[in-house]
């Protein structure tokens, strides 16, 4: 047995990605803990021996992660110093690191507006004046983190139909790239067993699509009330998933956007 397949893991910030990857990791039989600023409040559907509390800003707090976990990080690795702080207390390189970082990180000031946009792998140029693109890049470089540059993630609870219903997005030429939060939770654990430590992988489902063909499909099968075309200038990104695929083998399990908005439909309403 490898030694990833019997570290136990620690989740380290279970919000909305974190809660589900903590449900999958247990039910994988892996021996995993979820960590909350404030477990009491937070965590309460996990079992209490699952549960630690941890939190970036609080030192005496990094004291409750367990010698030789293997990290899962999940929420912005910022800011820098209390960032590199923290990682100076983990065994590193023994304990592997999975950190998610996001897609914004290849929105550079200097972005082409070439349309549709061009593909990006991960050898794009990165915004490193971003605080969070600061931090995974030190804990890449310093640490073998293995980054994940996160696409839009959604799933039950996070129906980009109310995304539109709401007005929080309009109907755009812009393209925006999306994963389904159990996709991203089994990417994140399969890294975690496969990825190479140092590098960065590009996590999305693979099809890059316009606000304005979400909106149509919203509209003519869920009757999604229309709303003006919004000029947009921007042209948004096409991520490219290709190392993924190619050298984590990932292959997704809701890989058409509009099949998996309907059965989020149907249970958010339940
Ligand atoms: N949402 C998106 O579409 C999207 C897209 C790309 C990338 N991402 C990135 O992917 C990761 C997961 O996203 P998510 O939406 O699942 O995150 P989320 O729901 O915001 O959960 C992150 C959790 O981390 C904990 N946390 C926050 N700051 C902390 C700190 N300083 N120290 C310790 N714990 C802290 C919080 O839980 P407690 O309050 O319980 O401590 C929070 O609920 C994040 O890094 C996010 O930025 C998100």
């Amino acid at each position: 047995m490898t030694r990833q397949a019997t570290s136990p893991i620690v989740v380290l910030g279970s919000g909305y990605t974190g809660l589900v990857l903590h449900r999958m990791g247990a039910s994988q039989g892996r021996t995993i803990h979820a960590t909350s600023r404030n477990p009491l409040e937070n965590l309460a559907v996990i079992p209490s021996g699952q549960c630690l509390q941890f939190d970036l800003e609080q030192p005496l707090t990094w004291e409750h992660i367990p010698p030789g976990a293997d990290l899962i990080w999940c929420f912005p690795a910022t800011p820098l110093e209390q960032v590199q702080a923290f990682a100076r207390t983990l065994d590193a390189p023994a304990r592997r690191m999975v950190v998610l970082g996001s897609t914004s990180a290849y929105d550079a000031p200097s972005q082409s507006t070439e349309y549709p946009p061009p593909w990006i792998d991960e050898s794009a140029q990165i915004d490193l004046t971003k605080p969070r693109v600061q931090g995974e890049e030190y804990l890449r470089e310093h640490h073998g983190a293995i980054v994940l540059r996160v696409a839009g993630i959604y799933g039950p609870g996070r129906n980009p139909l109310d995304w539109i219903r709401s007005g929080r997005v309009s109907p755009s030429r812009k393209y925006v790239n999306l994963i389904h939060v159990d996709d991203l939770a089994a990417i994140c654990l399969l890294a975690l067993e496969k990825g190479k430590p140092g590098e960065a992988y590009n996590v999305s489902d693979g099809t890059p699509r316009t606000w304005n063909e979400i909106y149509t499909t919203a509209q003519q099968r869920w009757g999604v009330p229309t709303a003006a075309v919004k000029e947009n200038s921007s042209t948004g990104k096409r991520i490219s998933t290709a190392k993924l695929r190619t050298e984590l083998g990932y292959v997704v399990k809701y890989p058409d956007l509009h099949e998996a908005l309907a059965l989020i439909e149907s249970s958010d309403k339940v």
